[in-house]
């Protein structure tokens, strides 16, 4: 099949990990299993259009941003064309048109680079798909996955929804290193879950996650941390499946705590949490006793604060979040989410 020119569009969402990725190995390989929800409102959307060029061996791509030019993403692109190419051989034999946008307000202090490898993933297996039109539906998800992956660990986690598994973990279970795969049977609280996202601090990360992951190398309690992050999901995926949110919120918020502490106890270290987040942390934790809401936080590698709550529950905590936590954000800002269902062909 040849393929003169065209354009895909995609959407692919962010998501927010439960047990965290913290740590890797060569190539993109995770140093423990993962779990999270894909969200649904935090999205990145992005048009690729190709057209046939002689391979002269490089690649060639224009890089647009709202509609704007956006050079600073090139040596991003190069490095995960480069890192992709063996498995998308045509690459080199388009020249492309990269046009991306996101939902959430940028430097809103939200990571885009899952939404946003994801969404350029699942573009280019359309191309790959035109190319070789009896791919199944599985495989199509599968490599999308993978290739996400090797953009940002955490994009392989983007494509597919509702809860998704990257890393390998039980030997039956069948996930891997190499891509996620949806974890099935969640019980009914989670289908609906919501997570708000309060904005306490909107500014550029103050560590990349590829230096992050690379504290973790030679990190005193590194091996300990690989090991938790296993039980942890099987706790965690006992506790999806039973809908047993104690033991999901107990998971939950000391996964959070835990990434935080490998920071603060990596070499060189960090304090990421600003004094609001803690302010919002104690705020939560108080909310829950006094009216025994199943109401948690979960956290990146930064100042913000999910705030993770069954949808039945929705008027309680938005009223509690505008009169207690909205003071502590950024710009009084936040944004409302919930769990999704992966990328989407637009
Ligand atoms: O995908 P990366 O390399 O940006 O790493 C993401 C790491 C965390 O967001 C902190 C945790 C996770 O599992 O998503």
């Amino acid at each position: 099949q040849t393929v003169q020119n065209g354009s895909f569009e995609w959407s692919a969402p962010s998501n927010i990990a439960l047990v965290k990725y913290w740590g890797k190995k060569e190539n993109q390989v995770p140093a423990n299993p993962s779990i999270s929800f894909t969200l649904n409102n935090c999205k990145t959307i992005t048009k690729l259009s190709f057209e046939k060029r002689e391979n002269n061996g490089s690649f060639s791509f224009d890089l647009l941003f709202e509609g704007q030019s956006k050079e600073s993403f090139r040596p991003k692109i190069e490095k995960f064309f480069e890192r992709i190419v063996q498995y998308l051989p045509f690459l080199k034999d388009y020249h492309f048109t990269i046009d991306t946008q996101n939902t959430f307000p940028h430097s809103s202090g939200i990571a885009s680079s899952a939404s946003g490898m994801a969404a350029l993933a699942m573009n280019l297996m359309s191309l790959e798909k035109q190319l070789n039109p009896q791919m199944s539906e599985e495989h199509f998800y599968q490599k999308a996955s993978f290739l996400a992956r090797l953009g940002s660990g955490s994009a392989g986690r983007s494509v597919k929804g509702k809860v998704v598994i990257w890393g390998e973990h039980a030997a039956t279970d069948g996930s891997s290193n190499l891509y996620g795969i949806p974890f099935e049977g969640a019980h009914e609280v989670f289908s609906d879950y919501q997570d708000t996202i309060l904005l306490v601090d909107k500014g550029e990360k103050q560590v990349s996650s590829t230096v992050g992951h690379d504290l973790m190398h030679g990190h005193p309690f590194a091996e300990q941390r690989f090991a938790q992050a296993h039980e942890n999901l099987s706790a965690m995926k006992a506790a999806l499946s039973s809908g047993d949110l104690e033991t999901f919120i107990k998971i939950t918020e000391s996964e959070a705590l835990t990434l935080h502490a490998m920071m603060m106890t990596s070499m060189p270290y960090f304090i990421l949490m600003k004094p609001n987040t803690l302010e919002i942390i104690n705020r939560i934790w108080k909310f829950r006793s006094d009216t025994n809401t199943p109401v948690c936080f979960t956290l990146d590698a930064g100042a913000n604060v999910h705030v993770l709550y069954p949808e039945n529950v929705s008027s309680k905590v938005l009223d509690f979040i505008k009169n207690e936590l909205v003071g502590f954000c950024q710009n009084s800002q936040y944004l409302c989410d919930k769990i999704g269902t992966g990328a989407a062909k637009l």
